[in-house]
């Protein structure tokens, strides 16, 4: 059987990284191939193109230019990593995809929605998440999350990152957006809440929209 595609996407410090983690876990105890990838990267050339977008030396291209630096890293990530899974029955769990784009790249202005749209046309050519969580949470409470994991890394926050507030308001419309337009696919999540209670609502909504997950009727592994 093929692997499912699970997507995770919201702004910043919304905790997809936690709970891909915890996911993760959940399938491997119950024996279950995963693996857990990222976009930007996911692919050895794509983490290239990853480095290059977030260090901000492509802002200068224009917010055009890096949506196909974008386009092009998904490219590789799906050739590369998740279309060969998917076709070898691994799941694979993915920490920002194609949403962060119309999201991101939609939020900063100037592209036309439908440039977004054939653009992802191009990349996926046809593969689409199983499912996909939205966690959402005030702009606000995201910064001030993301701004505390820097402090304590010693580190001044990404391209995207140092965007002001009203960007990432704008941002967490737009995923609401997006998942209001494809309910059959789409889970918003509220990431306010502390990471047990997000990751009970993550896997109730796995279970309910993909009974046979784990084979049969989904079985409860307790993980914790
Ligand atoms: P990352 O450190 O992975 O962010 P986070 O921890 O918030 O997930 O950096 C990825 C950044 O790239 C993030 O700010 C969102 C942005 N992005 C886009 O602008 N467009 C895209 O298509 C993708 C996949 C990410």
């Amino acid at each position: 059987m093929a692997g499912r595609f699970i997507t995770f996407e919201g702004g910043e410090g919304a905790g997809k990284s936690t709970q891909i983690a915890r996911l993760r876990r959940r399938f491997e105890a119950s024996s279950q191939p995963v693996i857990a990838t990222r976009e930007p990267g996911g692919s050895p050339e794509a983490e290239k193109i990853r480095s290059f977008i977030l260090s901000g030396k492509a802002k200068h291209l224009g917010p055009f230019a890096e949506a196909l630096l974008f386009t092009a890293a998904r490219i590789d990530h799906i050739d590369k990593t998740i279309a060969p899974a998917i076709e070898s029955g691994t799941h694979v769990l993915c920490d920002r995809f194609s949403d962060s784009m119309k999201a991101y790249q939609g939020a900063l202005g100037s592209i036309d929605r439908d440039v977004l749209d054939s653009l992802e046309r191009i990349a996926l050519r046809g593969l689409r998440p199983d499912m996909t969580f939205i966690l959402d949470l005030p702009a606000e409470v995201g910064l001030s999350r993301a701004g505390e994991r820097q402090a304590s890394k010693g580190e001044g926050g990404d391209r995207f990152e140092q965007e002001d507030i009203s960007f990432h308001r704008t941002l967490r419309d737009a995923f609401l957006a997006i998942a209001q337009a494809a309910p059959e696919r789409c889970v918003v999540i509220d990431a306010t809440q502390p990471p047990d209670e997000v990751e009970a609502a993550i896997w109730a909504a796995l279970r309910e929209r993909i009974p046979d997950l784990l084979g049969g009727e989904a079985r409860h592994v307790d993980v914790a």
